[in-house]
């Protein structure tokens, strides 16, 4: 298994790592992605979405998502932060950009970290990490959204060199929300 080890931040009272996804993980991304919904997209996506059955549906998207049928090959598994005790507080999914007018060959598709641990360095960590594993794969530009209202990713994505260049309304969950898009055309300056 591929470990990535990190001194304890200043701020933190754990140490954490990085690991690969593995097929039984699906529960654990599940819960870090609908626990972030709930605490950083209240008032972005509509309260009848986050309060709804999204733990189940996550569940189910992840488990197909880590299936040998899911689209992820082995050397695309997620990345997941994980803490001293091995439980799961982070993960960035990735892969290639997914039906883009854009030129770009690589795509996170999501990025979270549980909110306890905002400001700790492992979203860069994530970011860093998968901009080494697409390089791996002979990958050289990214791409990713972010929901227009999410001021606060958004001035993440900024803060490690994204590019605005995009707009543009999908669905989630039955509802079309406005998300916008940014790049890294060199994705080398992630990976470093
Ligand atoms: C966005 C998110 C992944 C950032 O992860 P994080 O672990 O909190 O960020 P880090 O601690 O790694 O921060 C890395 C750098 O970005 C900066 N940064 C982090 N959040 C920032 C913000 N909101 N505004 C400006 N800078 C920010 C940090 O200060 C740090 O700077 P430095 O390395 O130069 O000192 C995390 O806040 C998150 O999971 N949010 C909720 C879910 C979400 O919105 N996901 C994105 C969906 S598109």
């Amino acid at each position: 298994m591929t470990r990535v080890n990190h001194p304890i931040p200043a701020a933190a009272t754990e140490a954490w790592s990085l690991r690969r996804a593995r097929k039984d993980d699906f529960g654990a991304i599940a819960r870090v992605q609908t626990d972030g919904w709930r605490d950083s997209f209240r008032g972005v996506m509509p309260d009848n979405v986050l309060d709804g059955p999204l733990l189940e549906d996550h569940r189910t998207l992840w488990r197909r998502m880590l299936s040998s049928r899911g689209g992820f090959g082995d050397d695309g598994h997620p990345w997941l932060a994980v803490d001293a005790t091995g439980r799961v507080i982070g993960f960035s999914a990735y892969g290639p950009v997914r039906g883009s007018s854009w030129s770009h060959d690589a795509e996170i598709y999501a990025l979270y970290v549980e909110t306890a641990w905002h400001g700790h360095g492992l979203g860069r960590a994530l970011v860093r990490q998968t901009a080494k594993s697409l390089l791996e794969q002979h990958r050289t530009s990214l791409l990713l959204w972010a929901l227009e209202d999410n001021l606060k990713a958004r001035a993440f994505y900024e803060h490690i060199g994204g590019k605005l260049i995009d707009r543009e309304a999908h669905n989630f969950g039955g509802v079309w929300l406005p998300e916008v898009a940014y790049e890294w055309p060199n994705m080398a300056q992630l990976g470093e």
